[in-house]
């Protein structure tokens, strides 16, 4: 194969400019040649390169090149430069493959329904993608249990078809659930729309198979609910973003689905407001809330602007909007429920206005209001994405402190939009703008990271660190938990191959990588 480029990666920012390690291995026709026979000889399963000269860009014919896909992230921020994805369609497939990568020091990303928002998915260089997509079976459905079975590659949305279909659903959606695979959400442990209701994927994953950097297959596929014999392995691999393993089959728990959900969207005046109403949720649904979601006016004018068929929810405008959900299983309990409480919050004057769901589509149309904002932002141009745990009450200070910030330099052409998990402490704090400079990115970092560490924030609540925080974990992780970071990876991927350039910093990596010359 022709030389890998050493032009440094493509990630709308100077401050992300990083070097490819030399130590590495480039793929070889030799090792392509290898990939095939790992798949069985089918060709479906090794894509290379069309275009010659190794860049991602479009080919001279103006065709595609046939590893864009897998080379440029959803966002089209990320821009990688592999040669060659392999598509293994069994556990046996990707073990022969990783054996070949690992024994030839070759760099290589796992890759999903690469929807993820850090630049985790797609490689930095010429790393060899691993895309799951062909393994995407659904094993088993247990209703007596509420345990299902299935590959990584199975996307989230056709598991929740699968199970409602026998009355179950999936522990986790998010607006993503089209395209993102239940591998790629174990390995960032997703959070979403409904972590409120059912928690993070830490509790509802009962076992992973995986297969490690060297090739060997690592079985942790457990059904059981309780099993404490000794360390739970299996959560080191959720949340590792590839780093430590290949997720290959996920168990997971599907319970039952409820027959009676009410969504409905309200209209206040101040952030203070949604906090009371978060509290008043808590106390008055109880155990029916389901999710609850704030959003700003300004994004919800992004919303109206770009994305077709949405229309203002409510008569006037208000600053702030909060999506509440209930879900159970006797109508008249939750409805009598959530009409007492629609009672208290007119009369206690926490909302201004407010609107429930009369159907099924109606209520539809309000989710999508705010499912949608990270659409309506990618449509609408660049966009700096931070995703920040803060304690709830003083969130949406950082926005407001934001727009002071960058208001006198950057005037009306950069939007700062916050909206996110209200009822998980999770804002989503997104600056959308014509275009990536470094005048404003230096605006923005480190200042909202410095921001979040003095909060004793995250600076990943539940999208991960990908390429792009790699180094910012130090602002919501202990040195000494990094430390042990390195270690863990040093321990199951000696050699550095799975994910480099990702999750941990450059000097913690560093120490795990061994040079060509001494393999
Ligand atoms: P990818 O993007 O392909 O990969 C993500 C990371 O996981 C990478 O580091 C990759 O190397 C690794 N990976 C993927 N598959 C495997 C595997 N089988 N084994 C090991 N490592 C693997 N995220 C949320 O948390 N909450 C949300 O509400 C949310 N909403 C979103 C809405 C939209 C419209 C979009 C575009 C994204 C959203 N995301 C959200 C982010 C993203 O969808 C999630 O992170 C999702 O879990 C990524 O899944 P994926 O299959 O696309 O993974
Ligand atoms: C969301 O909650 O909408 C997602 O995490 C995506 C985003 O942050 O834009
Ligand atoms: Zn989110």
């Amino acid at each position: 194969m022709a030389p890998q480029s050493r032009v440094a990666p493509t990630m709308g920012g100077a401050s992300h400019v990083i070097a490819r390690d030399e130590r590495y291995g480039e793929v070889t026709d030799d090792d392509v040649r290898h990939f095939v026979r790992c798949v069985g000889g089918d060709a479906a399963g090794v894509v290379v390169s069309t275009s010659a000269t190794a860049t991602n860009s479009k080919a001279a014919d103006g065709a595609g090149d046939a590893l864009d896909k897998y080379n440029v992230d959803w966002m089209g921020k990320y821009h990688g430069r592999s040669r060659v994805a392999v598509l293994p369609k069994t556990t046996k497939e990707l073990s022969a493959i990783m054996s070949r990568c690992h024994a030839r020091n070759l760099a290589v990303v796992p890759q999903g329904g690469n929807t993820g928002l850090v630049g985790g998915g797609v490689p930095a260089y010429d790393e060899v993608v691993v895309n799951l997509g062909r393994m995407n079976a659904i094993v088993s459905i247990d209703e007596d249990a509420g345990v299902s079975v299935v590959e990584a590659g199975v996307v989230l949305e056709e598991l929740e078809s699968a199970v409602r279909a026998r009355g179950m659903t999936v522990p986790l959606d998010l607006g993503a659930k089209g395209k993102c695979q239940m591998g790629g959400c174990v390995s960032t442990n997703a959070g979403g729309l409904r972590l409120l209701r059912y928690g993070s994927l830490r509790g509802s994953v009962l076992g992973l198979e995986i297969v490690l950097a060297n090739g060997e297959v690592l079985d942790l596929l457990r059904t059981l609910r309780k099993d404490n014999t000794g360390y739970d392995l299996k959560q080191l691999f959720i949340g590792a973003e590839g780093t430590l393993g290949i997720v290959t089959k996920i168990a997971i728990l599907t319970p039952r689905a409820p027959t009676n959900v009410n969504v409905a969207l309200f209209g206040l005046d101040s952030f203070a407001s949604c906090v009371e109403l978060l509290k008043l949720a808590r106390g008055r649904l109880g155990e029916i809330l389901s999710a609850f979601e704030f959003f700003d006016r300004e994004s919800l004018d992004l919303v109206l602007e770009q994305l077709k068929g949405t229309r203002d929810p409510l008569a006037k405008p208000c600053p702030f909007y909060v999506v509440v959900e209930t879900s159970g299983s006797v109508k008249s309990h939750d409805n009598a429920k959530l009409q007492a409480f629609l009672k208290i919050v007119k009369n206690k004057r926490v909302i201004v206005d407010g609107v429930v769901g009369k159907d099924e589509k109606h209520a539809f149309a309000l989710w999508t209001l705010r499912e949608r904002i990270s659409v309506a932002l990618k449509y609408a141009g660049a966009v700096y994405k931070y995703d920040i745990s803060l304690p709830t009450a003083r969130m949406y200070n950082l926005v407001t402190t934001l727009r002071a910030r960058l208001a006198p330099q950057f005037g009306s052409g950069v939007k700062v939009l916050g909206y996110g998990h209200l009822g998980d402490g999770n804002l989503h704090l997104n600056i959308s703008c014509a275009e990536y400079t470094d005048a404003l990115e230096r605006a923005i970092e480190p200042f909202v990271y410095e921001y979040t560490r003095d909060e004793r924030g995250s600076v990943s609540a539940e999208h991960g660190l990908g390429i792009m925080k790699a180094e910012e974990i130090i602002y919501s992780k202990d040195a000494k938990a990094v430390e042990l970071m390195g270690a863990m990876k040093r321990a199951l991927d000696p050699r550095g191959i799975l994910n480099p350039y990702k999750v941990l910093p450059a000097a913690t990596r560093v120490a795990a990588l061994i040079p060509m010359s001494r393999l």
